[in-house]
């Protein structure tokens, strides 16, 4: 990894945005974003992973990149982190120097630590084409439902459940014989290729602070 906050030599003197993941589950979302900017690292760079699920596999892929990584334990809440453990990621979050946060498969809602800590600066995937199917397990609604499309969208994220401003979707056709999983399976290639752009476009339009580190 780089050093923290850096320019990139021969460059360009100006520091390159940094982005905290949050995930809970295996994280190909994150693969796909780790491998993305660690191509193009000039534009922007993941600074620390961060994890409600202590064994997940996201924090062990963080650690293959070699990108610092940490579990948060969530306290007793089921749908949420307590306020507690959403402040402490707002700490490690703030520590590790991150200009926006970015949500891979993370499946607690965010609340007002982390709004307030990073407004308009959240960002979240989610596998369906919002506003429709909002929640868990968005394309087994899709397939129950018998819908021709599905897709996946990156939004901000707001106080609701994928509510916030849609930054950008791709559609995934629903084969006849399609099962949950494979539909979910043919999503994901989609959020592959639709994260690292849209990650990549929204550093590009944000401002950050100077680095006196
Ligand atoms: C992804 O399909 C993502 O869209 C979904 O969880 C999966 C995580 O996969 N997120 C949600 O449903 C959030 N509401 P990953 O761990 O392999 O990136």
């Amino acid at each position: 990894m780089n050093t923290p906050g850096a320019s990139k030599p021969g460059v360009s003197c100006m520091p390159v945005p940094r982005f905290g993941v949050l995930g809970s589950g295996k994280g190909s979302n994150f693969r796909a974003l780790a491998e993305a900017f660690k191509e193009d690292s000039r534009e922007s760079e993941v600074a620390i992973v961060l994890s409600d699920v202590e064994e997940a596999g996201i924090l062990d892929l963080a650690g293959e990149f070699g990108i610092p990584h940490r579990f948060v334990a969530p306290g007793h809440f089921r749908t949420r982190m307590s306020p507690e453990a959403e402040e402490a990621m707002v700490r490690l979050l703030q520590e590790a120097r991150v200009d926006f946060v970015v949500l891979a498969g993370f499946m607690r809602v965010i609340k007002e630590p982390l709004l307030k800590a990073f407004p308009g600066r959240i960002l979240n995937i989610h596998p369906s084409l919002l506003p429709a199917f909002r929640g868990l397990e968005a394309w087994r609604q899709a397939v129950e439902a018998g819908v021709t499309e599905a897709g996946c969208t990156v939004h901000l994220v707001d106080a609701g459940v994928d509510t916030g401003r849609i930054l950008g979707q791709s559609r995934v056709p629903v084969r006849t014989d399609d099962t949950a999983d494979s539909l979910h399976a043919r999503i994901q290639v989609a959020e592959h290729e639709l994260y690292p752009r849209m990650v990549r476009e929204f550093a590009r339009g944000i401002s950050i602070g100077p680095r006196d580190f």
